[in-house]
């Protein structure tokens, strides 16, 4: 196994870390934010991902798995040093790597011995070849090194399963040394026929891109068929399940919603587009899928606004969920944003209530009443908008959500609601898909 350093412990470097320690690698997490590392050393995981406790718990245990704010010493030590800082969306588009070219300064400053650069961050194609640059630049003492693009696949909510058990792991080498290192610090998912796609460096950073906007691209599809199946009376939930059944397509990523959020299809789709225009191309499918997201967005405020019959002024919502998906409390780019947002606007009164993400999103919009609960973010409300589809919304007792609410008026749209029942019940409701 190999002496590993991973700089950057926010979402993709904690995961990555306490995975690769897991792996029976001796690991460092290194960052320079020091409270983040005091708390780490007391135990205190900054994030929540389910299961990442117990993990990066049981590596510590195991002395496999330490947290330290000295990057250089860290640097130093290591084998392999992969770069996990965050790459957020630039003003004009373009993902900033700034850190990125930051911490390779520090690499090259430090180098002391023949190591494996590797970068998880998603960065644009060619930025390794930036990376090696500034490497070289700052290495005084010429040292050998290797650099090495090994992309991540973690969704929010699931990375931990994601990283201990994906579906491939993409290495993008300039040479068979570092696939050799490499090899070794994968060795567990290797010897467990987990296939390691060895490739070029910008191959590599192309395949993740290629992987979020497809992604993305495959929501946005299913979104507009929904919106379709609502106009001509299709059941979407019976369209999916046929299509899912032809293995070219897969049931995954086919349901329908709000429009996609998060810190990666917004960004990296947007980040694809920049970089093809950069290249004299257009990209009309991945423009396609960022226009019919950000329409999901409005249609869902407009599916509420016919279900109030026009009239949102003072009128009491419930909003349940903030979460731009259940099983996290990131609200980056949540849809539940721009409902929030554009209700205000039309002089609603809001509550909201998230099983976890609360918080995140009383730092963004401050000013509406937030509930410990959905009974109390439903209670008195003239209607209720699902906006996460969360299991505790899933479970929710139709009949004690009708008592509670001043007026039955439900917009689902994650279309997570058992449609007789809202039926029986005298629901006025809408979801995505499923007239
Ligand atoms: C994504 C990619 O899945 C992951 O591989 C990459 O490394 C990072 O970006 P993430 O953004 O965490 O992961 O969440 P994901 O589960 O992909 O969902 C993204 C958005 O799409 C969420 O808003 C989710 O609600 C939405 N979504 C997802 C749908 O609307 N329908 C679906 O079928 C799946």
């Amino acid at each position: 196994m190999k002496k590993i350093t991973i700089i950057g412990t926010g979402y993709v470097g904690l995961v990555s870390g306490a995975g690769l320690s897991d792996f029976g690698n001796n690991v460092c997490c290194s960052d320079i934010n020091k409270e983040k590392i005091e708390l780490l050393n007391k135990g205190v995981i900054p994030i929540y991902e389910p299961s990442l406790y117990e993990l990066v718990n049981r590596n510590v245990k195991s002395k496999r798995l330490i947290f330290s704010d000295n990057v250089k010493d860290s640097i130093q030590s290591a084998e392999v040093i992969f770069i996990a800082v965050g790459t957020p969306e630039g003003k004009t588009g373009n993902a900033d790597i700034t850190t990125v070219l930051q911490v390779a300064e520090l690499i090259g400053k430090n180098l002391n011995n023949y190591k494996v650069i590797c970068t998880k961050s998603t960065v644009p194609v060619g930025t390794g070849k930036k990376i090696i640059d500034v490497i070289n630049k700052y290495n005084q003492n010429n040292i050998e090194f290797d650099y090495c693009s090994n992309p991540e696949f973690l969704r929010e909510g699931k990375a931990v399963s994601d990283f201990l058990h994906p579906d491939r792991v993409v290495l993008g080498v300039a040479s068979k040394k570092a696939y050799d290192y490499m090899k070794v610090v994968y060795r567990t998912l290797y010897i467990n026929k987990t296939p390691l796609i060895q490739t070029t460096i910008e191959t590599a950073e192309m395949i993740k891109y290629a992987a979020n906007a497809f992604l993305a691209l495959k929501i946005s599809y299913i979104n507009e068929v929904a919106n379709l199946c609502d106009e001509i009376g299709a059941d979407i939930n019976i369209v999916t399940e046929a299509l899912g059944s032809d293995g070219r397509i897969s049931p995954k990523f086919l349901n329908p919603g709000p429009g996609f959020g998060g810190s990666c299809f917004p960004k990296d789709t947007k980040a694809l587009i920049r970089i093809a225009k950069k290249h004299n191309l257009d990209m009309y499918t991945v423009d396609a899928a960022i226009k019919a997201n950000e329409n999901q967005k409005i249609r869902m405020l407009n599916k509420l606004e016919k279900l109030l019959k026009g009239n949102f002024n003072k009128k009491k919502i419930g909003i349940l969920g903030l979460a731009f998906k259940q099983e996290t409390d990131d609200v980056r780019e949540s849809s539940a944003i721009y409902m929030i947002s554009g209700l205000i606007k039309r002089g609603a009164n809001i509550k909201a209530y998230d099983p976890i993400a609360n918080d995140s999103m009383k730092k963004l919009i401050p000013g509406i009443d937030y509930k410990l609960n959905w009974e109390s973010a439903v209670e008195d409300c003239d209607a209720v908008v699902i906006m996460t589809e969360w299991n505790e919304f899933r479970g929710i007792d139709l009949s004690k959500l009708k008592e509670l609410m001043c007026s039955p008026i439900i917009l689902d749209t994650r279309n997570i609601l058992n449609i007789i029942e809202l039926k029986r019940l005298d629901f006025t409701f809408d979801n995505v898909g499923r007239k």
